[in-house]
């Protein structure tokens, strides 16, 4: 729709930094990955829902008439954070299980004896689209409270017809972007992964496709095959679905040689991923994304970001938000995480959940830098120096978040 009338004008202004990814077009690898333009006492100013100027206050344009004023002192800008990996269509929780492997149980052993993902495809199945859309929209607040402003939103808590398909309608509903992970297990009611791709694929793809912009598929012992996960993943592709894999997170099966086969957006987990992996994931377009928070919750092991980032790869980070396997929102956390455990910078860290997420959703031209053109998604932490954003380990940072122009004080 067109705007009617004149344009709604907001400054924010007095700020004590603003911090953005600075080289040139996403994704950022190798060095430029750690490049960050630093504004002391800044300004941003916002028409409507994108940021039209944004720099030093010694620079601000002359007063504009009508123009809303944002008091920035004391606060810190960086751009809306972009969670590139999710799954919140779930019902339910798994809290019996996470006591369960405090006691010494693995997520493995859970997984074989029929709970894990599928006790929760039972939860989801059991609340139907009603309850499946309130509870995305309670978990995207959640995440907007931690400063996510752009978010992708896996299916695959259905596994059948009616709950995929809600799934997607539902991240859709609640402003993510929804990825159709129709091949994270095989539901109880198929004896084989052939059969039930056979289903999924005659019966949900041809409608998933037009919700989704993206297919994914669990490649792992007890889930996909490499051979099952090109079959379902090449059938996506001819729907016209950009392919995301979830690989080497126990075990080093192929993911990483298919995705690159199949010209994947990206490859996410990789906890499991050796040094051959690496030297191919950074001579290809495939974005590796990853999740610590998977490897804090789960106890194991972390994936080689340093070696991916010196290697020359395009990484990502994302919270892998999940019930089962990582049940955080946080994407500060996140940063921490790569801060203290994958040994990154506070710098790549925050291009790898800006700039370098919204290139594996496609939308690097609009979200992940506080620039003029970008969607006005701004975060304002309570801090003097952006930095504290990976330092501040599970702290609560996040003042008011800007959402496409709109301000939301959050504390
Ligand atoms: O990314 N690994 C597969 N899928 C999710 C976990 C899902 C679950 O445990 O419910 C993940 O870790
Ligand atoms: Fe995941």
């Amino acid at each position: 729709m067109t705007p009617v009338g004149p344009a709604r004008r907001l400054l924010v202004r007095d700020l004590a930094q603003l911090a953005t990814p600075a080289g040139g077009d996403a994704p950022l690898r190798g060095r430029a990955l750690a490049e960050v333009r630093v504004v002391e006492n800044a300004y941003i100013l916002v028409e409507d829902e994108a940021i039209v100027a944004a720099g030093p206050m010694a620079e601000l344009p002359p007063s504009t008439p009508d123009v809303e004023e944002l008091d920035g002192r004391g606060l810190t800008a960086v751009p809306g954070l972009v969670d590139c990996h999710t799954h919140p269509a779930f019902a339910g929780d798994r809290v019996d299980e996470f006591a369960l492997r405090a006691g010494g149980a693995t997520y493995e052993e859970l997984h074989a004896a029929g709970g894990g993902i599928l006790s929760t495809v039972r939860a989801t199945r059991a609340a139907g689209e009603d309850a499946i859309r309130a509870v995305v929209e309670r978990h995207r607040d959640w995440m907007l409270r931690h400063g996510t402003t752009t978010w992708e939103g896996k299916s695959g808590y259905g596994l059948d017809r009616d709950t995929e398909l809600g799934s997607l309608r539902a991240v859709q509903a609640a402003g993510g972007v929804p990825t159709f992970l129709g091949a994270h297990a095989v539901p109880p009611e198929f004896d084989t992964a052939e059969a039930y791709l056979d289903f999924v694929l005659a019966d949900v793809l041809p409608e998933a496709a037009v919700l989704a912009a993206a297919a994914d598929v669990f490649v792992e012992r007890g889930a996909f095959t490499v051979e099952e996960a090109r079959r379902y993943l090449e059938a996506c592709a001819a729907a016209g679905l950009d392919l995301r894999l979830h690989g080497d997170q126990f075990t080093e099966l192929g993911a990483v040689g298919l995705a690159i086969e199949l010209g994947a957006r990206s490859i996410d987990h990789l906890e499991a991923t050796g040094d051959d992996g690496v030297r191919v994931l950074a001579a290809s377009d495939v974005t590796a994304v990853l999740l610590p928070v998977s490897g804090l919750f789960l106890a194991r092991p972390m994936p080689p970001a340093r070696a991916l980032v010196d290697a020359g790869a395009a990484v990502a980070l994302a919270t892998d938000f999940n019930p089962g396997s990582a049940f955080s929102e946080s994407l500060p956390l996140v940063c921490s995480l790569a801060a203290t455990q994958l040994r990154l910078s506070p710098s790549e860290a925050l291009n790898a959940c800006t700039v370098n997420a919204a290139h594996v959703l496609g939308r690097a031209r609009s979200v992940g830098r506080l620039a003029p053109g970008y969607r006005a998604d701004i975060v304002l932490l309570d801090v003097t120096d952006w930095r504290h954003l990976a330092y501040h380990l599970g702290g609560d940072l996040v003042h008011t978040v800007v959402l496409g122009g709109d301000p939301r004080r959050i504390r």
